[in-house]
């Protein structure tokens, strides 16, 4: 009765893997239960999905072909656009956000367009918009760059506006750190760079303040919904956007938070129920609106049976 955090299943989001090719059902070792689907067999999971209660998903592409600018990040048929069709068509209840970023589909791995060894920002702007554009044009719901290009928000935002998109939001990874804990998710989209490392715009763990520097840019530039990532590692973080803004705030709990857990369950070192549970309910305390994990279909059950929540 006296609960001061109440958990719904409406807050979740469920990152998916979507490949280009066929008969791809394909397990990521790093990180045992998630997989990558190809179209003709991803069926199976929107159906899991919709019947676990969760209603969103965040959807990454991995292409066929990748090369030095990304080009098949914002083709019409590329792998996000087909698979966006595709859930609105059979699925058509669920809630499609898209990843927007250039390192699954360049063949360095980097976040954007290469200037010798460093990403040119203000180029990439104009690949990730583009990108942006295709998706929503292939009937993405809400768009969500991560790639952390300063000035992405404001550009994407005033593309979609230019084409009549005026209603769709943006929900921005404003505060991304330079992680280790995604690990794994390179490893699943084979996105690790090349050569060098993210730390020129993805920030810095050290930094906290700076964090509310990057929401700000973001809301000035028209974001409706501040994201923080990792999860777990970063709360004090997520807290303070949440005192200091008054859009929705979301938080990432990573590929990384989600392999450690299923390694120490694993192992037997752990209550693998308890800790998913307990570590969920610790993000919404801190001040997630919005959760976005890779158990939420599993999440969503603790709730419906009143584990959590
Ligand atoms: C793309 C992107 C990454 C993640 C989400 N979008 C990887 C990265 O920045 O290297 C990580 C998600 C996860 O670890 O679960 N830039």
């Amino acid at each position: 009765m006296v609960r001061e955090t109440r958990i719904s299943a409406d807050t979740l989001i469920y990152p998916m893997f979507v490949q280009e090719g066929e008969h791809i059902r394909e397990e990521i070792p790093s990180m045992p239960g998630q997989y990558r689907w190809s179209l003709d067999c991803v069926d199976e999971l929107l159906q899991q999905i919709v019947d676990s209660g969760v209603k969103s998903v965040l959807l990454f592409g991995i292409p066929a072909q990748k090369d030095e600018i990304g080009s098949s990040a914002w083709q019409p048929d590329g792998i996000v656009q087909q698979a966006v069709r595709h859930i609105k068509s059979r699925f058509p209840q669920l809630y499609v956000i898209t990843d927007v970023c250039m390192c699954e589909y360049t063949s360095h791995g980097h976040c954007g367009i290469l200037c010798g060894h460093d990403v040119d920002n203000d180029k990439t702007l104009e690949v990730l918009a583009k990108t942006a554009l295709s998706h929503v044009q292939a009937g993405a719901d809400m768009v969500a760059p991560s790639d952390m290009m300063d000035g992405r928000v404001g550009r994407i935002r005033q593309v979609l506006d230019e084409n009549g998109f005026v209603n769709t939001p943006i929900m921005a990874y404003s505060v991304k750190y330079a992680s280790a804990f995604y690990g794994p998710f390179r490893d699943a989209a084979g996105s690790a760079p090349a050569f060098g490392d993210r730390k020129s715009y993805q920030m810095d763990p050290h930094n906290a303040r700076e964090a509310l520097l990057e929401a700000e840019l973001d809301v000035q530039e028209g974001a409706d919904i501040l994201m923080v990532k990792p999860g777990m590692a970063y709360l004090d973080v997520l807290k303070s956007l949440k005192e200091q803004f008054r859009q929705p705030v979301a938080l990432y709990s990573v590929s990384g938070e989600y392999a450690m857990i299923q390694a120490a369950a694993a192992a037997g070192y752990i209550d693998r129920e308890a800790v998913i549970c307990e570590s969920a309910v610790c993000m919404y305390r801190a001040g997630a609106d919005l959760l976005i994990t890779y158990f939420a279909m599993e999440l969503a059950k603790y709730i419906r049976e009143g584990r959590i929540g």
